[in-house]
């Protein structure tokens, strides 16, 4: 087998690497940086631009650039972008994903064509499929997908002998997930892994541009939330305003002459690491509720964490060390750098792949349970929480009435006795099951997980050999997945209902009163907040004042526009 290269394919930045040998290494750009902006943009002139490129002319072109497609992944989103056609989310991050085989391949001076690509133990099925998808899209022979944690936790122990309990903490632009392991000479288990999408260092940009927002709007009662530009520069400036807090005890934020109003004003923020703390303060509580789950999970007790991992840019932040210390009565392991163990890891794990590293074993586990739904409403697990992957087990079932020819099987994940009040990953029908008395016939049902992390659920009469078979979201995390996707459905909606109403007002300005411009304005301005902050309880709420707005607008142009409304 040629070589395999590592990716990790981050939220805002992506890293790849190789085995030199026996040791793993970051390949740099072709920059001669050793991470990579996850970030495309679209030129005017219909350039397609990748990494610190598209970042920095992201102020300039923010309607064509592309922040943050993770995000994304396995979702229906689609990237509008006008006369440069719709992207899914697969294509963009298949953009990048071609970039860094093409700098690999120029640093290495030879063709790449396979890949291990790192994901958030969180990832589901659909979402780790975009991302072969995406990998497939770029040209690249995805080889195995990993778990980010595991990953990080391989390349840490990789370089050390003997034994070890690790609690890997990765927190980086978009997700936190958190894992124990324990290492015995060189069998690396996995015990448990908790995680929560959509906690990052992107929430804490929000939270802080949120709060200078509010202060402008306060102190010179002028919004600048709609204004793209402003807005791309002002996310520039928190969040390198975010990082010096890291150093340092207080920053700035600034933005000179913006010309809303007819004199110029100046926008300045001064923060304290103190206040910045505060904003965060409930966001990192959380995670290290988290951390402390998972090694509940894997029924250890915090003081059995002998070795602290952190990774991911935003572990840097000095309270999520001080609150992890304190925790664990530990300090974070020191050689690592949190930007690049993940990549190493993939490295690792690819030259498990093709043999170059023989001696390594690496078991991963999947956190929830996982079972049926049987009569009564309740929950039988054909899976156990933390059960070792890959795996596969069945149980026998039967039917509960004479003559029943068709069972539905409900999948589910999770540890309550009660169906309801787990997840139900998926549902399907076995029909074709012989005529018999209730319980005469035997139904197996099959539960198996690949090493991927992709569940496959197949149920067969014993005696007709009829067969019913799906693959479902991956076993491996399930979370706030549903909230996340809502999340994005209704920012999503919001946005483009937002949209629909600036055009509309804008086209029909003449017919509008004041009072009513002023009414639209304002609800602009805070669904405008609510889709900065991803606030679900204020988008829904403005999902229904903007609808309300639209129908007026419509009823009030109706003669202008008809059925300008159908297409809202
Ligand atoms: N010194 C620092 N202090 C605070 N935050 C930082 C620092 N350096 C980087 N960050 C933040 O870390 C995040 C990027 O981290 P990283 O590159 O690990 O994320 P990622 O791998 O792209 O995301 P994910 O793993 O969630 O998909 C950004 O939000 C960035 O602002
Ligand atoms: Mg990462």
């Amino acid at each position: 087998m040629g070589r395999i290269i590592g990716i990790d394919l981050g939220t805002t930045n992506s890293g790849i690497s190789f085995m030199d040998g026996e040791e793993p290494k970051i390949i740099p750009n072709d920059r001669g940086n050793r991470i990579t902006p996850s970030v495309v943009a679209f030129t005017e002139k219909g350039e397609i631009l990748i990494g610190e490129a598209a970042k920095n002319q992201a102020v300039i072109n923010a309607e064509g650039t592309i922040l943050s497609v993770k995000r994304y992944m396995g979702s229906d989103h689609i990237f509008n972008l006008k006369q440069h056609g719709v992207y899914s989310p697969e294509e963009i991050s298949s953009f990048i994903l071609k970039k860094l085989k093409k700098d690999a391949e120029t640093f290495l001076g030879e063709e790449v064509t396979d890949a291990v690509i790192t994901v958030p133990a969180y990832f589901k099925e659909n979402q780790r499929k975009a991302t072969r998808e995406a990998g497939r899209l770029a040209g690249l022979n995805v080889k195995r997908i990993i778990n980010e944690p595991t990953a990080a936790a391989l390349a840490y122990a990789y370089s050390i002998k003997g034994k070890a309990n690790i609690l890997v903490y990765d927190l980086g632009g978009g997700t936190f997930d958190v894992t124990y392991l324990s290492k015995e000479n060189n069998r690396f288990t996995v015990q448990s892994s908790r995680g929560k999408s959509n906690l990052g260092g992107i929430d804490f940009d929000n939270l802080l541009l949120g709060k200078v927002l509010d202060n402008f709007s306060k102190e010179c009662g002028i919004d600048i939330s709609t204004d793209k530009i402003l807005m791309q520069q002002l996310r520039d400036q928190v969040e390198r305003a975010k990082i010096e807090l890291t150093s340092r005890e207080n920053a700035l934020i600034a933005l000179p002459f913006i010309t809303a109003s007819n004199k110029p004003l100046h926008l300045q923020f001064e923060i304290t690491r103190r206040e910045f703390e505060v904003l965060i303060e409930e966001f990192i509580g959380s995670t290290v509720e988290l951390s402390l789950a998972a090694i509940k999970d894997a029924g250890a007790k915090p003081e059995n964490v002998e070795t602290l991992i952190l990774s991911g840019g935003s572990s840097r932040i000095p309270l999520v060390r001080s609150m992890l210390s304190s925790a664990f009565k530990l300090e974070p392991e020191k050689k690592i750098n949190p930007e690049e163990v993940v990549a190493l890891g993939a490295a690792i794990q690819a030259s498990m792949l093709t043999g170059e590293v023989n001696d390594i074993v690496l078991t991963d586990i999947t956190p929830f349970s996982l079972g049926v739904e049987i009569e009564g409403g309740k929950f039988v697990k054909i899976l156990q929480a933390n059960t070792r992957v890959p795996a596969r087990k069945s149980r026998v079932f039967t039917t509960i009435s004479d003559n029943q020819r068709s069972v539905e099987i409900n999948i589910l994940q999770g540890e309550s006795e009660n169906a309801s009040e787990n997840t139900s990953l998926g549902r399907f029908l076995l029909s074709g099951i012989r005529d018999g008395k209730r319980g005469e016939p035997r139904i197996e049902v099959i539960f198996s997980i690949d090493a991927d992390g992709i569940l496959r659920v197949k149920a067969r009469d014993i005696d007709t050999k009829v067969e019913q078979k799906i693959t479902i979201n991956s076993a491996f995390r399930e979370y706030d997945e549903i909230s996340f996707k809502e999340k994005i459905s209704i920012k999503n909606r919001v946005t483009s209902l937002v949209n629909r109403v600036s055009a509309l007002s804008e086209k029909f300005d003449g017919f509008l009163d004041r009072s009513f411009k002023k009414e639209i304005g304002e609800t602009i301005r805070i669904a405008t907040k609510a889709i900065v902050n991803e606030n679900v309880k204020e988008l829904s709420k403005c999902l229904i004042v903007l609808e309300t707005l639209i129908g007026e607008l419509n009823s009030l142009c109706y003669d202008e526009e008809a059925g300008e409304y159908e297409q809202a």
